[in-house]
């Protein structure tokens, strides 16, 4: 599916451009934002090697991969990242990723950004799973996951390697039939 529009009250998903890096290298280059993510923060080349290879991607048919921008609706702004990735080895099944910009925090916004994602992968891919790590300390995306629906099913042990060490990833997903519970 090529391409990907959709939008909620305040926020819309869309592609990602090549005129983004500076945007997506804010979050993915920030300390801050990146502190429980799987990576340590990137630089600008890396981030036009990530956004570059997104749009490819795009193109790809099948498409497995839909790494999409998460913008501001009153002001057109690209504030966060979103991903979602089809499992190889599951029929209708897929990882999600999201960040969104420091300034954009505790505003409902992740929720708000969970839901497009989840909405998406439902409504407009017909997935049967969807499921993301995070980081055991990563406490805003806990709650924010779980606001979204996401049930907490258990840890991967050492899934990461960050900072010289390796790293637990708690997994929470949400079923196609816990997402649309009155069909
Ligand atoms: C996770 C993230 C998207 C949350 O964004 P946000 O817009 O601040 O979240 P919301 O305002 O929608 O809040 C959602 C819930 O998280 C809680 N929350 C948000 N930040 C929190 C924090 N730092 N500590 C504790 N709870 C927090 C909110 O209180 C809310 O909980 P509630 O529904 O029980 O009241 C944002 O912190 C982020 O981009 N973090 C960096 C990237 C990241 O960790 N991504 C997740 C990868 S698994």
């Amino acid at each position: 599916m090529h391409p990907v529009t959709r939008s909620s009250t305040r926020l819309g998903l869309r592609e990602l451009a090549l005129t983004d890096v500076e945007a997506v290298h804010a979050i993915y280059g920030d300390p801050v934002a990146t502190q429980h993510l799987s990576f340590e923060p990137r630089n600008r080349e890396q981030v036009e090697e990530i956004v570059a290879r997104s749009v490819v991607a795009a193109a790809e048919t099948p498409r497995t991969e839909y790494a999409l921008a998460v913008v501001e609706q009153e002001r057109g702004e690209l504030i966060g990242f979103g991903r979602l990735a089809l499992d190889p080895h599951q029929q209708r099944g897929a990882t999600m990723g999201f960040a969104l910009h420091p300034q954009a925090w505790g505003r409902g916004y992740g929720v708000e950004t969970v839901r497009l994602l989840l909405g998406f992968g439902f409504n407009d891919l017909g997935l049967h799973r969807i499921w993301g790590a995070r980081a055991p300390l990563n406490v805003a995306s806990e709650r924010t996951m779980a606001a979204a629906g996401m049930v907490e099913e258990g840890v991967i042990r050492e899934h990461v390697m960050k900072g010289g060490g390796w790293r637990d990833s708690v997994v929470h997903g949400i079923l196609d039939r816990e997402f649309f519970p009155h069909s």
